[in-house]
């Protein structure tokens, strides 16, 4: 009712799996049903049209004791595999609030994407604390062992400690967050680290390491994430985890991509109804281009596109934008041309990439489609100018590049002014040779040709300084462009011609 969903169906929002636990079972034994099942409740009674109770995860896991089984073990195994994996300059920060939640008797917990890439063996370097109790105190004391500088959020219970070497650690309050009545805003409250766990998106990105020294490396675990992580499964925590966090879809969708994972029978679900109700309308254009921009900056991300297109969540950013054959075989050449570039053996220019597979969604459309695209993404200013430009950059830059025998020259200033995004996106879309041979030859060779001599050689030389420096520069840079001149003394030579002559100020 609060989410606004009072005429909604049960089955849109609930899932139809049910649990029946008898009367006699233990409590322990229902924690693992649950766990392994990811209900959000059971039954009591003899089946499920004959029950006498009903428990709930949450209920449960608020009454239950600190889980034992195995535990012990679980957390003997993680210290050491902390140890190993995480790089010294986190290990010592741990180190540091291990011993400060000693004598400030809290219980700081690492949680989120760090735990969830240390259990896969892969580098992480986001260290996201959750500390039980006043997180804010705890990152001052924090700042005051390491230095660095503390950021606080008061009404959010939050804090970034920016170490002395710019290395940032977050902080927040573990919390929970309920509807106090239906329609109203969530009210954050102060809670322990299974509420915090509960509202977070995904199992497997819903666990946390104990950093107490009493526990320290005990992996809390409620809700099947590392057994998740083995089957390498992406589950939301409950049925209405889109309802409240829609941006979660295109979460589930990266993750997946990026693990290799698949998304769970059920949360695939959630995501299809999400879409037949057209939940995601309510999406703000800024909060979608985050996650669209997240998507596009992953390695390889045709793979989130193809998957983002069978949920229909595509459609959500524009009704026509489907991966029809032409698209999908220029974002398949968009995604060899970025491999070609990240190979090259020197550094280029870092690339906005998800720039040049926008340009690839952008395939085809005319300048309607592609104004309502980027208004609902809510691209203004500088981004914008260059996707409305594209149809016509591309025709202009194609023209001039359409040459077998391009003079480097020519090659050089039809290409200098131009993004190397775009360079790009058109050397994948051309169907010319000669375009990516020139396009290729320019991000190679001529971009990174330079001038050795500067303005204070012109001075030097005695020429006034003026607007002439840069036209003589220009063209000494043109020429050696054309391999016509090469070394400082033949720079040198030929500017001193040029100075010479009237059009360069003569
Ligand atoms: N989170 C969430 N719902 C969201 C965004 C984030 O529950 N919509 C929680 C998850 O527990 C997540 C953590 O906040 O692990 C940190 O979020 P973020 O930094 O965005 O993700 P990471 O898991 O760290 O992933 P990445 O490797 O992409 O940084």
């Amino acid at each position: 009712l609060s989410h606004g969903l009072g005429k909604a169906l049960v089955q849109d929002v609930a899932s139809s799996e049910v649990g029946v636990v008898f009367p006699e079972t233990p409590l322990m034994e229902v924690r693992r049903v649950l766990l392994q099942s990811n209900l959000g409740f059971v039954l009591v009674g003899k089946n499920r049209k004959n029950f006498q109770g009903i428990i709930s995860r949450m209920l449960l896991f608020q009454h239950l004791p600190e889980a034992k089984v195995g535990e012990s073990r679980r957390r003997i195994r993680l210290e050491s595999m902390m140890e190993r994996k995480i790089s010294p300059r986190i290990l010592t920060i741990l180190h540091a609030v291990r011993q400060l939640a000693e004598t400030m008797e809290l219980r700081p917990y690492l949680v989120g994407g760090l735990v969830r890439d240390l259990l896969l063996g892969r580098e992480n370097t986001d260290v996201d604390l959750v500390v039980e109790g006043d997180g804010i105190l705890f990152s001052r004391e924090l700042q005051k062992v390491l230095g660095g500088t503390v950021r606080t959020h008061e009404n959010f219970g939050t804090a970034v400690l920016v170490l002395p070497d710019g290395f940032k650690v977050d902080l927040a309050s573990s919390r929970t967050e309920f509807y106090a009545k239906p329609g109203a805003l969530p009210t954050v409250q102060q809670g322990d680290i299974h509420h915090d766990l509960y509202r977070r998106d995904f199992t497997i990105n819903a666990m946390a390491v104990e950093l107490h020294p009493k526990h320290y490396g005990r992996l809390v675990d409620r809700f099947g994430g590392n057994r998740d992580l083995d089957a390498k499964t992406i589950r939301v925590l409950h049925s209405l985890s889109f309802i409240e966090d829609p941006t979660r879809a295109y979460r589930a969708v990266r993750f997946a991509n990026r693990l290799n994972f698949k998304i769970s029978p059920e949360t695939s679900t959630y995501i299809r109804v999400g879409v037949r109700k057209k939940m995601f309308r309510h999406l703000s254009g800024d909060r979608l281009l985050r996650e669209v921009i997240f998507i596009l900056m992953e390695n390889r991300p045709l793979g989130s596109l193809r998957m983002l297109s069978q949920f229909g969540l595509l459609g959500v950013l524009h009704p026509s934008l489907k991966l029809t054959g032409g698209r999908l075989g220029l974002l398949n050449r968009i995604e060899q041309v970025l491999d070609w570039y990240d190979a090259l053996p020197y550094r280029l220019e870092p690339l906005l990439r998800w720039q040049v597979y926008f340009l690839g969604l952008m395939e085809g459309f005319d300048k309607r489609q592609a104004e309502s695209l980027l208004n609902r993404l809510a691209i203004q200013g500088r981004p914008r100018k260059f996707f409305v430009e594209a149809r016509a950059q591309y025709r202009r830059l194609t023209t001039v590049l359409q040459k077998p025998k391009l003079d480097s020259a020519a090659n050089f200033t039809a290409c200098s002014p131009i993004r190397p995004e775009f360079l790009l996106y058109t050397s994948a879309k051309t169907t010319s040779r000669d375009i990516r041979r020139n396009i290729g030859r320019y991000l190679t060779e001529l971009s990174r040709t330079r001038l050795e001599i500067t303005g204070q050689d012109l001075k030097d030389l005695g020429i006034p300084p003026g607007p002439a420096y840069s036209r003589i520069l220009r063209e000494v840079l043109r020429n050696k462009l054309r391999g016509e001149i090469s070394g400082k003394t033949e720079e040198i030579a030929y500017a001193r011609v040029l100075a010479g002559q009237r059009k360069f100020g003569g």
